[in-house]
């Protein structure tokens, strides 16, 4: 089967967040299930810090027309791992310093569907399913639409890795950008709130829909966190299912993990993760090495629960914790983060960035790591957290729900992490609490990091579960 993926990242040539894991992964999943994936993404300034201009070969050459607008558009390709990569290059929106946040993000990925479409008519391409990722791409079946009056239709598969974001714009920019008719418009087809919405587009003309985890699934279609978008979500209900994201657990391997001092298992976890802590503590010039570590690994959005984590950082450190973050995003959290630091400088250490060799080390060192999301489609970072033994403390919403088990008192057996029942910080100061006597029952703490580190949320399963569903589109 020939799947071609369209988003606004993929790793490893641009990522902010999960999506570009999960982009990578599942694509390679399918690829050992020979399968032919093609991942199309804008050509950021970001991805020629990843690979070299001259590694990519130009694969397609033409203009994109948007009403008035007429702009080249380069198409490069790479293989890379067995996927096909194509960058969509058109400078003056994509060659920035970072991958959105701009004021003309809709115009910018309604050129990029629109390059697309123009892709895909110029070198006659064929795919049996085109599965596009959130917002960004979720004009494309509506604008391919005259071109598969002649030709056969495609089937599209959209993924909704989060619903917060929908891409929205006045009216006029539909003919504007996308040279569609105002008709799609006054008929409710793209028109949500009296608004174009990509997100909706995509809900209402995609043949199946997917989001990231069971319980998100259900949350949203139960109107909980759902950004006004339930309605829309009732309708679909017959074609939309959750599907577990996962992690890659060779990559992700304390066993065998080089970024690690000492290598470890099920079996001697105990004194792997202690060398880590040592070797931490020593590198953030943090005190008290037998305090137990809380570590924060994150994109720090309003999302993330992070102004939470704020109020609740001067309580862990005074109760004897050592706290690590890492992470970067909104402009305000990541101050309020740089001035507890100036505050806790022994027992607190933020680095406002992102370093992967860090994160690793991070958590094989901690005891615990806190996600206490507002929502969560589904989450990596307590994915990744559980592989390395450190203990989840989350928001049961989303994903997390379906990937940590709280600890109850009554469930030591099964229990991986725990949970913070409320948004509130009360709630999350009695989870940390909770932690805290954990800590010290020494035989119980064992228990539950095994637990952790036993748990499975392997992409074989959940790449199964897509190609299923490709299937029974295309047959
Ligand atoms: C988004 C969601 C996150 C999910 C990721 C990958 O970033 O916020 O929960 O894990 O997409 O699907």
């Amino acid at each position: 089967m020939k799947v071609l993926m369209v988003a606004s990242e993929a790793f490893p040539f641009a990522k902010s967040g999960g999506l570009a894991d999960v982009l990578f992964s599942l694509s390679s999943k399918l690829v050992e299930r020979r399968q032919k994936v093609t991942i199309v993404i804008p050509l950021y300034q970001e991805v020629l810090r990843h690979i070299s201009f001259e590694a990519l070969e130009l694969f397609a050459s033409f203009e994109v027309q948007m009403s008035w607008r007429k702009k080249r558009c380069d198409v490069y390709r790479l293989e890379y791992k067995r996927i096909t990569y194509l960058f969509i290059d058109q400078e003056s929106y994509f060659m920035r310093d970072k991958l959105y946040g701009y004021d003309d993000d809709i115009e910018r990925f309604s050129f990029f569907t629109m390059a697309i479409k123009g892709l895909i008519i110029n070198k006659n391409l064929h795919f049996d399913i085109i599965h596009i990722h959130d917002w960004h791409g979720g004009m494309l079946p509506l604008v391919m639409r005259d071109y598969e009056v002649r030709k056969k239709k495609f089937k599209y598969v959209f993924t909704i890795h989060n619903i917060a974001y929908q891409g929205i714009c006045a009216k006029e920019k539909l003919g504007d950008y996308l040279n569609l008719d105002d008709y799609y418009f006054d008929s409710g087809v793209v028109r949500f709130n009296g608004e174009v919405n990509f997100m909706k587009a995509a809900l209402v003309t995609c043949d199946k829909i997917t989001t990231v985890s069971l319980n998100y699934a259900k949350e949203i279609l139960n109107g909980k966190y759902d950004y006004g978008l339930q309605p829309i979500l009732k309708m679909r209900e017959k074609d939309i299912v959750g599907i577990l994201n996962g992690i890659d657990y060779k990559y992700y391997n304390p066993k065998s993990d080089h970024l690690l001092p000492l290598n470890y298992g099920l079996g001697d976890f105990a004194l792997g993760k202690k060398r880590a802590k040592a070797e931490i503590i020593k590198k953030f010039g943090l005190k008290d090495e037998e305090r137990p570590l809380f570590a924060i690994v994150t994109r720090l959005t309003f999302q993330k629960g992070i102004e939470l984590v704020n109020d609740v950082i001067p309580t862990l450190v005074k109760t004897g914790a050592n706290v690590i973050v890492l992470g970067t995003g909104e402009y305000n959290l990541e101050n309020q983060l740089s001035f507890l630091y100036h505050e806790h400088p022994e027992h607190l250490y933020v680095h406002i960035g992102f370093d992967e060799d860090e994160a690793h080390l991070i958590y094989a060192a901690s005891d615990f790591f806190l996600m206490p999301s507002l929502f969560e489609p589904c989450g990596i970072g307590q994915l990744i957290a559980l592989r390395y033994g450190a203990l989840p403390i989350v928001r049961p919403v989303g994903g997390l729900a379906d990937t940590v088990i709280g600890y109850t008192g009554l469930n030591p057996n099964t229990a991986n992490g725990l949970y913070i029942y409320h948004y509130s910080l009360s709630a999350f100061e009695s989870a940390i609490g909770m932690a805290f006597n954990l800590y010290k029952n020494k035989t119980l703490f064992k228990k539950l990091s095994k637990n952790a580190l036993k748990a499975r949320f392997d992409w074989k399963i959940s790449a199964n579960k897509y190609l299923e569903l490709y299937r029974l589109l295309v047959n």
